[in-house]
């Protein structure tokens, strides 16, 4: 139950979408949450007509998060028209309430017919696991810490062009599958989104993101997303570039996401913040 009531997406009409949701403001529950997120999104607008899958591999921290809290780095792909909304999402997650502790948990989500349907790692049929060594929803022995960075999670979600299945690869492993029978109208993707996202209760103070810290500038200050790439309308891998893509935050003062770009480590995504007081969606 509570793995659908975390990956519900709430109705809200975002200016930057005009007349339909916006899969940034994914939240877990209805009035009583607050919400905060920051990430890039990329719209078929910027590249091409459809996403066939994407990749990104994501630095693992551990978050300080209490009980009611969430904090969360993932990345999504998803299926929205004015009828329907499909995603898939993998990442990593601190989410007390659904583990009964404080560590950082490797997690993959899913959700179609319009939330109607979808859960949280294996808490309802659904995901077709075809390696079994690595535990789907297990917790993270070491996160990235200042002596130890950084322990990194190689993520991507890609569609089997003949069967239309999507597929979860975890470290370059392929360890199973949706079938595309799942979903509403998901033989292809229109959203991508690599992201942070926090929740808490309304009235309460909001949990950091990532590693506590917004970016600043500096490869490595705050959690990342690197190797950011996507399957392409021609059914090709195509590497992200600053130019695609939105980068923004629900909440400047508490979050904050921006690209970063060097030699060595390519086009990155910083992400995070402290979280706090007043971190009420402010966009
Ligand atoms: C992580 O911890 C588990 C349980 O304590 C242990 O079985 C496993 O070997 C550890 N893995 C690593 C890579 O240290
Ligand atoms: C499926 O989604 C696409 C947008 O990606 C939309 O253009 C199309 O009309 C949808 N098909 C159905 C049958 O709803
Ligand atoms: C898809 O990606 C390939 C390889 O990066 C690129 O050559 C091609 O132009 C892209 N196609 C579209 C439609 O953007």
């Amino acid at each position: 139950m509570i793995g659908i009531l975390v990956f519900l997406f709430c109705l809200v009409n975002s200016p930057l979408v005009h007349g339909t949701r916006d899969i940034l403001q994914e939240v877990s529950t209805g009035s009583e949450t607050i919400t905060n997120y920051a990430g890039a999104i990329l719209r078929p607008s910027m590249s091409g007509t459809a996403f066939y899958g994407v990749r990104g591999t994501v630095s693992v921290y551990n978050p300080k998060v209490d009980q009611e809290q969430m904090s969360v780095a993932s990345m999504f792909i998803a299926n929205q028209d004015s009828n329907n909304f499909d995603a898939i999402s993998v990442g990593w997650h601190v989410l007390p309430s659904l583990y009964q502790d404080s560590k950082t948990h490797l997690y993959i989500a899913w959700t179609s017919n319009n939330f109607e349907k979808g859960c949280t790692n294996l808490q309802c049929p659904g995901f077709i696991q075809t390696d079994k060594s690595i535990i789907i929803g297990k917790s993270f022995n070491q996160t990235s810490t200042i002596d130890k960075f950084p322990v990194e999670l190689s993520l991507a979600i890609l569609q089997d062009s003949s069967t239309k299945n999507w597929w979860i690869y975890i470290n370059e492993k392929k360890i199973g599958y949706y079938p595309s029978s799942l979903f509403s109208n998901m033989t292809l993707a229109n959203q991508i989104v690599w992201i942070g996202k926090t929740t808490n209760p309304t009235n309460t103070p909001s949990p950091p993101m990532g590693y506590g810290v917004k970016p600043n500038g500096v490869f490595g200050h705050a959690c990342h997303f690197k190797k950011l790439a996507f399957v392409n309308n021609s059914r090709m891998q195509q590497s992200v570039t600053k130019d695609m893509g939105e980068v923004r935050s629900s909440n400047n003062q508490c979050y904050d996401a921006r690209y970063y770009e060097d030699g060595t480590n390519g086009l990155t995504l910083e992400f995070g913040g402290p979280g706090g007081n007043n971190c009420e969606n402010s966009s």
